[in-house]
């Protein structure tokens, strides 16, 4: 590889720890920026972490306006709305509160104000995509769950409501001025939801330490983010208000984010198509597909699985490296047992009539393409049985 040139970047400048939202005037005054739009979703809105922020920008007088209308797996619709609203309402900056939906609206909505025309002008896989040239408003993104790890990211994914997919717009520009990680934010998630968000975090840290791209800092960012959610994930959602275990699932999601610059693998492109098709929870779909897929993939990935294991705590001496992976993907299913996540797609309401669709829409999900192993169409489909 060192023939080649490679670019390295981790551009994000993030504010780590408890309380860390009291830093935000201070950062206001850094950026420049005076009135923000706080871009989250109605149950966001109603929570006492929503309202501790509003409360730190009410202590120092600082003029905003909230647009809640963010609905999960965010539509472009919701997109346009927000726009409208910063528009009218003279706003100069974006604040992103909340799981992976609000923040992907939030950077959305940064490049509509900026650049003008539809979501799908910038469909990150359209031949014919408009060029993001910016400037772009500024972002700070400030997460309430502990893994999409969005805040420290250069994409977002919207679903088009007359196309019923999802649509990618990635570019640097996009990527937040802020990332402010405080864990006090994420006490009052239910431990379903701390599980699920907890396993798309393991699943991003999963695929990217195994994505074929060459970068080994991000290997590292990877391998170390398993470790923080093996270490820390079961205590987070057996005792929610355990603060040192969401703070440490907090930076296991970011990490993730971090590493999936190298890029993501199949169990997203099944997940992606899961939420699109069945509106399920994206982290969920990613724990109960994540084990299938590794199965899939062990025998060119059996080298990163046994590193996978040992960081599960395994003793893997004396095992082969295929043996060491399947140790890995059992510890995954163990995880999620612990954590009290189904183990099939069945359980969580998809019907087998479902599974051609999610299989399509899954094939034209670019995610797979960095899968360590290559996959057809009927490979998908094998796996959503499997899964099913
Ligand atoms: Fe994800």
């Amino acid at each position: 590889m060192v023939k080649e040139i490679t670019r390295f970047s981790f551009p994000v400048s993030i504010i780590y720890g408890s309380g860390s939202i009291g830093e935000l005037p201070g950062e206001f005054k850094d950026l420049g920026v005076k009135k923000p739009l706080i871009v989250t979703d109605p149950m966001m809105e109603k929570t006492d972490a929503f309202k501790s922020i509003l409360k730190v920008l009410e202590e120092k007088s600082i003029d905003y306006k909230v647009f809640s209308g963010v609905q999960p797996n965010p539509h472009d619709v919701d997109v346009e709305n927000g726009v409208a609203v910063y528009k009218t309402d003279g706003c100069d900056f974006i604040i992103g509160v909340g799981g992976g939906s609000p923040m992907d609206a939030a950077k959305a909505l940064a490049v509509l104000v900026g650049e003008g025309g539809d979501i799908a002008d910038y469909d990150a896989q359209s031949s014919t995509k408009k060029e993001i040239a910016g400037p772009l408003p500024k972002i700070i993104l400030i997460p309430t769950t502990a893994g999409t790890g969005s805040e420290v990211g250069k994409c977002s994914v919207i679903s088009s409501t007359s196309q019923g997919r999802k649509i990618f717009l990635c570019h640097s520009l996009m990527v937040p001025a802020r990332a402010v990680l405080d864990p006090e934010l994420t006490v009052s998630l239910p431990p379903y939801l701390t599980a699920a968000t907890g396993m798309d975090a393991l699943t991003h840290n999963i695929e990217s330490l195994t994505a074929p791209v060459f970068h080994p800092m991000c290997d590292g960012i990877a391998v170390k983010g398993i470790e923080l959610v093996v270490k820390n994930l079961e205590k987070a959602v057996k005792d929610p208000s355990d603060i040192e275990a969401r703070g440490y699932m907090m930076l296991a999601a970011m990490m993730g984010a971090v590493a999936f610059q190298k890029d993501l693998g199949t169990a997203h492109s099944l997940s992606h198509a899961l939420s699109a098709v069945c509106n399920l929870q994206h982290g969920l779909a990613n724990a109960i597909v994540l084990p299938f897929v590794m199965d899939y993939n062990k025998e060119v990935s059996k080298k990163e699985y046994a590193i996978i294991a040992r960081e599960f705590g395994v003793n893997t001496f004396g095992m082969d490296e295929l043996e060491a992976s399947e140790k890995a993907i059992e510890e995954v299913r163990a995880l999620n047992k612990r954590i009290g996540l189904p183990e099939s797609l069945k359980e969580v309401g998809v019907k087998e009539e479902q599974l051609d669709e999610i299989g399509g829409k899954a094939f034209l999900d670019p995610c797979h393409y960095t899968n360590s192993r290559s996959c057809t169409q009927d490979d998908l489909m094998t796996l959503l049985k499997e899964a099913f």
